[in-house]
């Protein structure tokens, strides 16, 4: 474990590390969460919403892709693009409009759109370790 990894030992502790990442990026940001299905990346984007007091459900946008949240202060938009066929879908849903605005975009399996997605301010790779989920830093940093 290197300080670019952080140790998760329960759901609390996953959603508390995306009220965090909130924290670091107040304003835009593109971030890509990678990891398997179950990794715990849906459980960071809720537990960032309810940092942001967003109280509804959260739950991956598995068919529809993009998930927008209109927040008081600003546009979070939730991707997941697990069941992306083509990444030129991506152009059609105008997707370039999402992340071009000021708003922060979180995608989920972003392996599933290699090239076509902007640079990311932080990329996280979240894998198990028995009960427990490794955060990854790959790229950037955050602040805890
Ligand atoms: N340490 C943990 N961090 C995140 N989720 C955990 C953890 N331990 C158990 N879980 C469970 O793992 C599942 C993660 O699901 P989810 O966030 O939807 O994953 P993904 O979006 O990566 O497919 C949830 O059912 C959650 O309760
Ligand atoms: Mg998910």
């Amino acid at each position: 474990m290197t300080n670019k990894e952080i140790r998760i030992t329960n759901e609390q502790e996953m959603m508390k590390l995306g009220g965090k990442i909130a924290d670091n990026f107040p304003k835009d940001g593109m971030i890509l969460l990678k990891g398997n299905l179950g990794a715990g990346k849906t459980t960071l984007v809720r537990g960032l919403l309810r940092h942001l007091g967003f109280e509804g459900v959260v739950k991956s946008p598995t068919y529809t892709l993009v998930e927008p949240y209109h927040l008081s202060d600003r546009m979070i938009y939730h991707f997941d693009l697990y069941r992306l066929g083509n990444p030129e879908e991506l152009e059609y849903m105008g997707s370039r409009d999402y992340w071009d605005s000021d708003s922060l975009c979180l995608v989920e399996w972003p392996e599933k759109a290699q090239g076509y997605l902007p640079d990311a301010d932080l990329i996280l790779n979240i894998r198990y370790l028995d009960n427990e989920r490794i955060v990854e830093i790959e790229k950037g940093t955050i602040n805890l």
